[in-house]
């Protein structure tokens, strides 16, 4: 069973910078997933999403709907069994680095319930073929209300230093615990626009602070012009900090060249 990891925090904070930054380190084989309409993921990796031919889990599960293949409206406890086959054949990327999948737009009127019912039954399965999962967020907490991963190892909440982050810290805190999630460690990491003594006050929250992620002009620029983020190089200030922070929470690191 693979360590289970997620990234959440609010908007904009770096959550995504943080799995992509993350997937260097951990050891392979490893499964990234993309809970993110948005999808942006596949491109801070290099991936170009409809180059791969995949399909998103959202759109899998919208060809099984039009096909009715026995799961027709009421038919959500059957997904999984019925999605699990196509999700190795046609959602999953893989490559000798990672795996990737996506949750996708979903393109139906109505919520995310069958994605997400099927993605939470998927993931303890899928961890099993895996060293790690790291698990990229959409921003708020939405997200935790929808439980898509709710059995995981690792919380890492991102915050932006503003006050804002330590109410989104209880909110996280009361969501988790009211839907009963089980994690293992809950942790918190500042963002790029930390200063001193931001740190200094989220050390002293009683929570398991672990640094922050340290600003690097190159991310920003590898955003804008589409490059991957793995091809930064290993003393980036950025790529630096995440490594002291996965040491931190215990991870042992892959030597890259
Ligand atoms: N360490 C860093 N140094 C410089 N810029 C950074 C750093 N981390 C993130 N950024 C920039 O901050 C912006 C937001 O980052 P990112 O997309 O990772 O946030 P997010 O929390 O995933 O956003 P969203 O909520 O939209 O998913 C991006 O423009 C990114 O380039
Ligand atoms: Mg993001």
């Amino acid at each position: 069973m693979g360590r289970i990891a997620v990234s959440t925090g609010r908007g904009g904070v770096g959550k995504s910078t943080f799995v992509a930054l993350a997937s260097r380190y951990l050891d392979p084989p490893k499964l990234l997933i993309d809970l993110d309409p948005d999808e942006s993921l596949a491109d801070m990796l290099g991936v170009d999403w409809n180059e791969t031919r995949k399909k998103t889990i959202s759109s899998a599960l919208h060809d099984i709907m039009k096909q009715d293949r026995g799961v027709g409206r009421t038919g959500y406890a059957s997904l999984p069994n019925v999605l699990r086959p196509v999700v190795k054949d046609d959602c999953l990327y893989r490559s000798p680095e990672f795996d990737l999948l996506t949750l996708g737009t979903k393109f139906t009127v109505g919520c995310y319930c069958a994605p997400d019912a099927a993605l939470r039954d998927l993931i303890p399965l899928l961890s099993k073929n895996y060293e790690a999962v790291l698990v990229d967020s959409p921003a708020g907490l939405e997200h935790l209300n929808r439980k898509v991963a709710a059995d995981i190892d690792d919380l890492f909440v991102i915050l932006d230093p503003s006050d804002k982050s330590v109410k989104h810290i209880q909110r996280v805190k009361d969501i988790t615990g009211q839907l009963k999630f089980s994690y293992k460690n809950f942790y918190l990491v500042g963002n790029h626009r930390f200063t001193q003594e931001a740190q200094e006050y989220f050390q002293d929250t009683g929570n398991a602070y672990l640094g922050k992620l340290d600003f690097d002009p190159n991310v920003k620029q590898h955003n804008l012009e589409g490059r991957s983020l793995l091809e930064l190089p290993e003393n980036s200030p950025a790529v630096v900090s995440v490594r002291e922070i996965l040491t931190k929470a215990g991870y042992t690191m892959q030597q890259r060249d």
